[in-house]
C-alpha cells in the first residue's frame, strides 16, 4: 500500500510530537522526584512567637516550616515532626479526638511521637531538632524522605 508523501509527513510529525510530549512528561517526573529526594536543604524557620501558642501535647501546624510542633507535657521539651506522611508524602492532619496524626491519602496514622500506628506507612514521622535564636526557631536535622 502506498502512503502519500503528505500523509507520511503528517504521521512523522505526529509521532515526533507524541514522543516529545512523552519525553517532556518523563523528564518532568524525574525532576520532581529528584528534587523531592535530593535531600536539598531548605530553610525551615518560624517566629519564636509560635511557641507561646503551644498547649501541652497539642500539636500546632507550622506550614512555613512544613512541620508540626508541640510541647511535651511530661518534661516541657519541644518536639517538631515532619508534616508529610512517610508513605507517599501527603500532609497528615492532627485529630485531637483520637490523639493521632491521620493521613488523608491512604489512611496511615501516627501517634504523638510520630510512630506508625496504622499503615501503609512503615516509617515513623521524622523529627527535627529545634534551635531558638534571636526570636527565630530553626528546624535542623533534615528528615528522611518517604519510602
Ligand atoms: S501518603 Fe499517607 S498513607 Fe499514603
Amino acid at each position: 500500500m502506498m502512503v502519500s508523501h503528505e500523509k507520511r509527513s503528517f504521521l512523522t510529525t505526529m509521532v515526533k510530537w507524541i514522543l516529545g510530549a512523552v519525553g517532556i512528561s518523563i523528564a518532568g517526573g524525574i525532576g520532581l522526584f529528584a528534587s523531592f529526594n535530593s535531600g536539598e536543604k531548605k530553610t525551615r524557620e518560624f517566629s519564636e512567637e509560635m511557641l507561646r501558642k503551644l498547649v501541652p501535647d497539642a500539636p500546632l501546624h507550622v506550614p512555613e516550616a512544613s512541620a508540626w510542633i508541640y510541647r511535651k507535657s511530661s518534661d516541657s521539651s519541644l518536639v517538631a515532626l515532619e508534616d508529610r506522611c512517610t508513605h507517599l508524602g501527603c500532609r497528615q492532619k492532627w485529630n485531637p479526638e483520637r490523639n493521632l496524626f491521620e493521613c488523608p491519602c491512604h489512611g496511615s496514622e501516627f501517634d504523638l511521637s510520630g510512630d506508625v500506628k496504622r499503615g501503609p506507612a512503615s516509617r515513623a514521622l521524622p523529627k527535627f531538632h529545634l534551635i531558638v535564636e534571636n526570636g527565630t526557631v530553626r528546624l535542623t536535622g533534615f528528615p528522611q524522605k518517604p519510602s
